[in-house]
């Protein structure tokens, strides 16, 4: 681990920047079709197209039996460390966004820190569901512009397959299993411009999974449950309110964002986002239809592949924008 060091001016750096991308998806690869046979066996009806014309889902991964979030978080941080040319002993902090942890505790971070064969350095996990990648990333941020942290690894990591309820149809297409990690060093060149989080607690009861372990047995459901409409309705409000607040602490424009990745829910979410911040189809990044839902890890994993297929260039200007279980959102404006 490099030793903590003070910035010289005891100011802190300027920015915090993304300086290496990584993302990992498990094997096994299930389309709409091969779900939609799956469930039939079990006598729930669904459809390719239903899933297809409501969502803009086609395939999703599931992770194998004994396959955990650290083990999926692991993949994606060694590809992010090549990708910024860094090693695990670089780092001094590690950030896990997730709802599904290997464990009640210790926290995924901590496992992941010693999968990656390190020690010392802080590590902890980050819950804010679907929005959980832009709540890491922003303390992060935080960390390394006083001071706290110069390289910090942070992730988005979930196996959303194992609290999915196969009985309800409502939610078991939806969601996917993944990770996507980014690292992100102190620099004086332009990183991280503006954040902005939120919460609205009132809605708890929307999105959640509502499952805890009492007396040595899991008390009360522990399979997601959603009000599907109640959560499209309040996410399309929330993004665009975020996106406008974000743009106007950086002082920018709609016109200066190069490329929106949002949380890969719904495409008709994420469309009409980019429509109300006056967007062609062309700037956003869309994964959904290929990784269905992965929670914390959708964003990450969506820039990874822009990234990686040459979308995204070192100079973009990029919205990141989370929205998820709590009610939780926010918003990321960086420049790449
Ligand atoms: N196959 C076929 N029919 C279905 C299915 C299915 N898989 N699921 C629901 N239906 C039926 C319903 O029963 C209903 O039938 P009815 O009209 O006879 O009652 C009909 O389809 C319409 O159901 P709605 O729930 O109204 O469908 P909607 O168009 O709202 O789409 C969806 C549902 C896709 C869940 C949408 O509401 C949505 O995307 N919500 C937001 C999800 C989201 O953004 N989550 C983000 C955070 S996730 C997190 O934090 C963990």
């Amino acid at each position: 681990m490099t030793a903590f060091l003070p910035p010289a001016d005891r100011q802190g750096p300027r920015y915090a920047r993304i300086t290496g991308t990584g993302s990992h998806l498990p094997p096994q690869r299930l389309t709409n079709a091969a779900l939609v046979a799956q469930l039939a066996e079990r006598d729930i009806e669904t459809s390719d197209a239903w899933i297809v014309e409501r969502t803009g889902i086609r395939a999703r991964h599931f992770a194998a039996p004994g396959v955990v979030c650290s083990d999926l978080a692991l993949e994606a941080a060694r590809a992010a460390l090549d990708a910024a040319g860094r090693t695990s002993a670089d780092l001094d902090l590690i950030i896990v966004a997730t709802s599904t942890p290997d464990m009640i505790f210790p926290s995924t971070a901590c496992i992941l820190q010693r999968k990656l064969g390190v020690h010392g350095c802080p590590a902890f996990d980050v819950q804010a569901v679907c929005a959980g990648f832009v709540y890491a990333l922003t303390v992060a941020d935080a960390m390394i512009r006083t001071g706290s942290a110069r390289c910090a690894l942070v992730i988005g990591a979930e196996v959303f397959s194992r609290i999915l309820d196969f009985e309800d149809r409502t939610t078991c297409v939806l969601f996917g299993d993944g990770a996507g990690a980014v690292i992100l060093e102190a620099s004086d060149i332009p990183g991280i411009l503006a954040s902005e989080l939120r919460a609205d607690g009132r809605h708890a009861d929307i999105l959640c999974t509502p499952g805890t372990v009492a007396g040595g047995k899991v008390s009360g459901d522990p399979t997601l449950k959603m009000d599907g409409p109640a959560v499209f309705k309040l996410a399309v409000n929330v993004l665009e309110d975020a996106a406008r607040n974000v743009l106007a602490k950086a002082g920018k424009s709609e016109s200066d964002i190069d490329f929106l990745i949002p949380h890969q829910a719904n495409i008709r979410i994420m469309q009409s986002t980019a429509k109300k911040l006056k967007l062609g189809a062309d700037k956003l990044v869309v994964t959904v239809d290929e990784h269905g839902n992965t929670s914390a890890a959708s964003i990450p994993l969506a820039l990874d592949v822009a990234v990686r297929d040459g979308r995204i260039q070192r100079g973009h200007r990029l919205l990141l924008e989370g929205v998820g279980g709590g009610f939780t959102w926010g918003a990321v404006l960086l420049e790449y």
